[in-house]
């Protein structure tokens, strides 16, 4: 008979920079559903990979001074080191700048263009040609510029458009017919609101930058990066190529995991261009939630401040990190990443009920039997509980898996661990031990207690890969034993089976000489970021650690202004920076920020902005920068100016 088949994939991420813990998360959720899929018998297709275009890629690698290509090869390279080190079991890694991707996106932009679903069209407006920016009419400020108040004219750029807006029915109609399509619940609203304020259609090309999939009939415009993107999960199953073999019999996708920032994309603009394809849909998406700093902000690789997570398997082992992952925060909600959180967990859990667990039992079957158990074994109503919750273990964590629940699942199995480890107190196989007339009953004592560990091993192994094959080889228990099917079922460990006590699982972690090494390892790192941020002219967030309290007396130390940007340019020796001219209501003064990648300087003057009046004054890259301007991490590598238009120069800012 043919296997059931299950397809699962990740974001393919931006090699943009170095991949962080949060990336990992969305990873590791999938590789643990890939494997349990695998345990149950299914044919699992398990995809990740890389979003390589695109105009952020293409500013990072010019700042870097090399080819997109090139920049991106080498962080790529990372991404599937870090995959490895995590035990990911993907099938396929896909890229988004390999050679099948680019040519099947050509085909499927053809494709549309060719339906009347793709169209050119023209982006218009009123258009200041100082500031090369287009305005609505009601951006207008008296009919002129609002950024520099100059005169404007009507003027038409050519552009591809996907006529998404004709799917505004056919989306909704979607939600309420497959009402498991948005995961959670809470995400399916955001999008039917979304959706109900209007739904206009979507410029899928570029010409501003040139790295990006071309059209091949119209090779100015570069393919949009979301569109290019959201196709790898068909293209990367040979769908356009020659061997479509792989689309037929995975597509369509069981389930998107994705992080609830990109939800959107997914649940929108993706089946729509689906149906516009007239392909099936994918049968979920399911919208994680985020991994903040202690601080509650969301980390990310743009904040240049984050948990490395190669550092953190290298000190507390792949394992511990997976299940910290895992178990700690509900999948679908967001949860602070702490380091103090990770050592609990490893030492509660991991250390603590796992690991005593195994090293307690084994190493008693080691000193009264010589590690091999006596088959004849003398049952006592006491084992019921035990046997009863172990062997229901399966069904919970099936249907934990079915919706996604891992904490759940991994809960429940450490209901079950603590169980067994209330079992030896309650049996107390010492006493047991001292008695020549109770062999039987504390060979049935011991072998429970590898049972119980036989079918957590099983039930462990898609979330501890690692770990579960250490517990399973200390209980002798053979490939046979450890089948999807011999987890729902009691006695399955041979009699003959060689228990042995191996390596400690998970070493206990001393906290507080812990917490003091981490600490050590932390200025550093901030005063990278200081270094950075006086570079970048820009502030730069706190450590992972979270920030220490003030006063509103230190606060009353920084003196915070209005200032207006009179002038402003780019700086020739440093990409990022935009040396400003401030009217900051007292004089003029410089500033350099390093928001180029962000603003031109056309959209700034005439602005008005946040200053730090009292900052001592730096010399960045011959630039004497007398202040600094407030700006915000706005998300993925996007920064956002604050600005204040409106309140005079010169305006005090308590
Ligand atoms: O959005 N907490 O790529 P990306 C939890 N290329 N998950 C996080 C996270 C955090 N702090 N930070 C990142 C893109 N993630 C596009 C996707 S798909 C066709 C194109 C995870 O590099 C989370 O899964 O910004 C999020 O959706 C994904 O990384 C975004 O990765
Ligand atoms: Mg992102």
């Amino acid at each position: 008979m043919e296997k059931k088949t299950f397809y699962i994939t990740t974001p393919i991420y931006y090699p943009s920079g170095q991949a962080h813990i949060g990336h990992s998360y969305c990873t590791v959720a999938s590789d643990a559903i890939a494997r349990y899929k695998r345990l149950q018998g299914y044919d699992v297709m398990f995809l990740t990979g890389t979003d390589e275009h695109g105009q952020k890629i293409e500013i990072k690698a010019a700042e870097a001074g090399v080819t997109p290509k090139e920049y991106v090869d080498k962080i790529v390279a990372d991404f599937q080191a870090l995959w490895k080190l995590l035990n990911i079991s993907n099938d396929r890694f896909i890229r988004t700048t390999d050679g099948y991707h680019v040519k099947a996106v050509q085909k499927i932009f053809r494709a549309l263009y060719d339906k009347g679903e793709i169209y050119k069209g023209k982006y218009e407006g009123w258009y200041c040609t100082p500031c090369e920016s287009f305005w609505t009419e009601t951006q207008l400020k008296d009919g002129k510029c609002p950024d520099c108040g100059r005169e404007v004219k009507w003027a038409e750029e050519e552009a591809y458009f996907f006529r998404l807006s004709h799917y505004a029915d056919r989306l909704l109609q979607l939600y309420e017919d497959q009402p498991e399509f948005i995961q959670p619940e809470s995400r399916k609203n955001e999008m039917i609101n979304f959706i109900k304020q209007g739904l206009g259609d979507l410029c899928v090309s570029r010409t501003s930058f040139t790295w990006g999939i071309p059209v091949d009939f119209d090779p100015k415009h570069v393919v949009y990066v979301w569109l290019d993107a959201l196709t790898n999960y068909i293209t990367a199953l040979g769908y356009g190529s020659d061997n479509e073999a792989d689309y037929q019999k995975y597509w369509p996708a069981d389930v998107h995991f994705v992080g609830k920032e990109i939800v959107r994309f997914h649940t929108i603009i993706w089946p729509a261009m689906l149906m516009a394809l007239d392909l099936p849909l994918p049968k979920q998406v399911y919208g994680h939630g985020w991994l903040l700093f202690g601080d509650g902000t969301k980390m990310s690789k743009s904040k240049g401040n984050v948990v490395d997570p190669v550092v953190l398997c290298q000190r507390y082992g792949v394992d511990a990190i997976r299940y910290f992952l895992l178990r700690e925060i509900p999948f679908g909600s967001d949860g602070v990443f702490t380091n103090e959180a990770l050592i609990s967990r490893i030492n509660s859990d991991l250390a603590n009920d796992l690991g005593n667990l195994l090293s307690r039992t084994t190493a008693m079957a080691q000193k009264y039997f010589g590690g091999t158990l006596p088959a004849e074994r003398e049952a006592d109503p006491l084992d019921e509980e035990l046997i009863s919750l172990a062997t229901a273990l399966r069904g919970k964590c099936d249907e934990a898996i079915r919706g996604y629940q891992f904490s759940t699942a991994l809960s429940e199995i450490w209901r079950v661990v603590s169980r067994a480890n209330k079992y030896i107190d309650e049996t107390m196989p010492w006493a047991l031990g001292k008695d020549e007339s109770k062999r039987a009953r504390l060979a049935a004592v011991l072998y429970n207690l590898c049972e119980t560990l036989r079918i957590v091993s099983i039930l462990l192994c898609p979330f501890l890969p690692n770990t579960s094959p250490r517990i399973q080889r200390q209980i002798g228990a053979p490939a046979e034993a450890l089948t999807y099917e011999a987890a729902a079922q009691w006695g399955r460990l041979p009699a003959s089976a060689a228990i042995t006590k191996g390596e400690t699982l998970f070493p206990r972690i001393d906290v507080d000489k812990e917490i003091e090494e981490l600490n050590a390892l932390l200025p550093k790192t901030s005063q990278e970021a200081e270094k950075e941020a006086a570079q970048a002219g820009k502030s730069q967030p706190a450590a992972p650690e979270g920030v220490a309290q003030i006063g509103i007396e230190d606060f009353s130390k920084v003196e915070l202004r209005v200032a207006k940007i009179t002038a402003c340019e780019p700086v020739k020796r440093a990409k990022k920076l935009l040396k400003l001219t401030l009217d900051d209501g007292e004089g003029v003064r410089t500033v350099a920020s390093g928001i180029a990648p962000w603003y031109r300087p056309e959209d700034l003057t005439g602005r008005s902005i946040v200053l730090v009046a009292n900052l001592k004054p730096a010399k960045l890259c011959g630039i004497e920068s007398q202040g600094m301007i407030l700006a915000a991490d706005a998300g993925e590598n996007d920064v956002k100016v604050l600005f204040v238009d409106g309140i005079p120069a010169g305006s005090r800012i308590h």
